[in-house]
């Protein structure tokens, strides 16, 4: 199989295109720019005033991008995260070794190396209040005790998986959220937001990172509301 090719976005961030799915890991528009958006300002920000502690489940881990900005969004902030990053199909070391998210994030390298490699299905602390387990699993096996109060659904487009934004997909992400939890998306498709609606989520379309005109995110509201 090709190798995993690394592309600068424009706003100089990079990016990965999958050689097996043939897709963009993130918006050539900005991959820093669009999970800042979609993930951090419309999922996580509302969140921070409102918990002290915070498990997000990540579909899927990819470049670590979503997880290292989560990381620096909350290092500062009076909360505990328990991040949980789901991943199928690891991106290959040395393709890690060229993302320049460090530079442009001004990271300490120890921290993008420590995001990358410790082993899959145990915990590190990123930070004292940064609780992080990566779990290597396809999505549609991956069981959790645990509930969750945000999803970063971060899977391919739906042409590339139609069955990840399928109404059984939609209903396990239901299904492992609390009450008021959230789930964010780049995709603003009409009958993905049908789905999330099917299964019981309320949707909103709010608007999309540049290059969008819109991104969806949607709760599960408590049964009376
Ligand atoms: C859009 S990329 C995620 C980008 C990532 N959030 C980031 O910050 O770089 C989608 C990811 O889902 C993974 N993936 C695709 N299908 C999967 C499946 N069925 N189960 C688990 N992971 C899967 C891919 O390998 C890829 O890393």
């Amino acid at each position: 199989m090709d190798r995993a090719r690394i592309v600068e976005t424009e706003d100089g961030s990079h990016t990965v295109i999958s050689p097996q799915f043939g897709e963009a890991y993130h918006s050539k528009y900005g991959a820093i720019q669009e999970s800042r958006h979609v993930f951090l300002q419309a999922g996580l920000h509302p969140l921070l005033h409102k918990k002290e502690e915070i498990a997000i489940l990540e579909i899927g881990f990819g470049t670590g991008l979503n997880a290292l900005l989560t990381w620096l969004g909350t290092k500062e902030q009076p909360v505990n995260v328990h991040y949980d990053a789901l991943e199928a199909y690891p991106i290959p070391k040395e393709t890690v070794e060229n993302l320049n998210y460090p530079d442009i994030l001004d990271v300490e390298i120890n921290i993008w190396n420590k995001l990358h490699s410790f082993s899959w299905g145990s915990a590190i602390l990123l930070a004292d209040n940064f609780r992080l387990v990566k779990h290597r699993v396809l999505f549609q096996k991956f069981r959790s005790a645990r509930l969750y109060d945000l999803i970063y659904f971060d899977a391919f487009a739906p042409e590339a998986q139609p069955e990840l934004w399928d109404i059984p997909m939609m209903r396990s992400m239901y299904n492992c959220l609390h009450f008021d939890g959230v789930l964010v998306t780049y995709c603003a498709k009409g009958y993905v937001k049908r789905n999330l609606k099917s299964v019981g989520f309320t949707v909103e379309s709010i608007p999309g990172p540049p290059g969008k005109r819109e991104m969806t995110r949607a709760i599960k509201m408590k049964m009376n509301e």
